[in-house]
């Protein structure tokens, strides 16, 4: 495969630009949130708990990578944590999280996702708990700040081995546009954590938007070309089911557990546990989402060797 093969990514998901639908639609509980969305919610909480309470943390230092507009990942997390720095690439992003830690009236309201960790996941369901660890929450997150997965340096190089916990989930997948990249872009978010640091990462396997956005450059190039070269069958042969695109050097490796957890290791991490997350139904309805496998979640802890 060759190196630097770029895939052009533009824009993606119009709701990645805006905090509030997202988190309405994905993180909360209103009407025309996505209930099938819910179901895969529920379990990776239930997860990321387990996985936070195995790990058996006190008064750990936790950065977020790709936040984005939401705080799910943190509900459970924070319990261990002395400091969350979270971070995402996109300002309304970062200025939406802001005006939620100052909790002022414009803020968004995220008490009916914290209530459904605390007390439907957790199973605390004492009176005062979803609102202490909402409280919680916004006093350890001591740091919102803009950050680039993809940077040399995400974050300020003063924060290097500085963390026990690196959390990102769902944001490689659109972060990171070739596969080449992928193992050396969480190897560098991994300097920022200590000596045996934790990673928690989630992917979704079989699709990422650098991928779709690449199968419909190759469906239009394919298209002139066979224009030119009428009759011409050299280009985007099919055998067993598998895809054989040579479309700017680019391999076309689904982005398999095989190919996270071959990342994972060689980004010199150690997977100590992961679960998989079947969906049944697309999370989006958008080109290029296969059928419902395409959409499996896997949760991931690893220690940094
Ligand atoms: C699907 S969202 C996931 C957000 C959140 N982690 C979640 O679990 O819902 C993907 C996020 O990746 C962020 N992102 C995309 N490219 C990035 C980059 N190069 N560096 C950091 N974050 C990026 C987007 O801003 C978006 O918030």
């Amino acid at each position: 495969m060759e190196k630097g093969a770029e895939i052009s990514l533009k824009g993606g998901p119009e709701l990645f630009e805006n905090p509030v639908a997202y988190c309405d639609r994905y993180y909360s509980f209103k009407e025309g949130s996505d209930v099938s969305s819910h179901q895969v919610l529920q379990q990776r909480l239930a997860i990321f708990d387990e996985l936070y309470k195995r790990a058996n943390l006190a008064n750990a230092r936790i950065i977020e990578f790709g936040g984005g507009p939401t705080i799910w990942s943190l509900i459970s997390a924070v319990r261990y944590a002395e400091t969350i720095t979270f971070t995402d690439f996109g300002q309304q992003n970062v200025d939406f999280l802001k005006t939620w830690k100052a909790s002022g009236s414009e803020s968004y309201d995220f008490s009916s996702l914290i209530r459904y960790a605390v007390a439907d996941v957790e199973g605390d369901r004492s009176e005062s708990a979803a609102s202490e660890r909402q409280d919680a929450l916004r006093s350890k997150m001591a740091a919102i700040l803009k950050a680039d997965v993809t940077a040399a340096d995400p974050v300020d190089a003063s924060l290097v081995g500085h963390f026990d916990v690196v959390s990102v989930h769902y944001c490689l997948l659109h972060a990171v546009k070739t596969h080449d990249d992928y193992a050396p872009c969480l190897a560098n978010l991994g300097k920022y954590l200590k000596p045996n640091g934790l990673l928690m990462l989630s992917e979704m396997l079989g699709c990422f938007h650098a991928q779709r956005q690449y199968e419909k450059e190759k469906k239009e190039g394919d298209e002139k070309k066979e224009e030119e070269h009428h009759g011409n069958d050299h280009h985007g042969d099919q055998q067993d089911g598998h895809h054989h695109h040579h479309h700017h050097g680019q391999d076309h490796v689904e982005r398999s557990k095989q190919f996270i957890f071959d990342s994972v290791k060689a980004a010199g991490f150690e997977v100590i546990e992961h679960r998989l997350i079947a969906r049944e139904a697309p999370v989006m309805d958008v080109p290029g989402a296969r059928d419902a496998s395409s959409w499996t979640t896997v949760a991931i802890m690893a220690r940094k060797i």
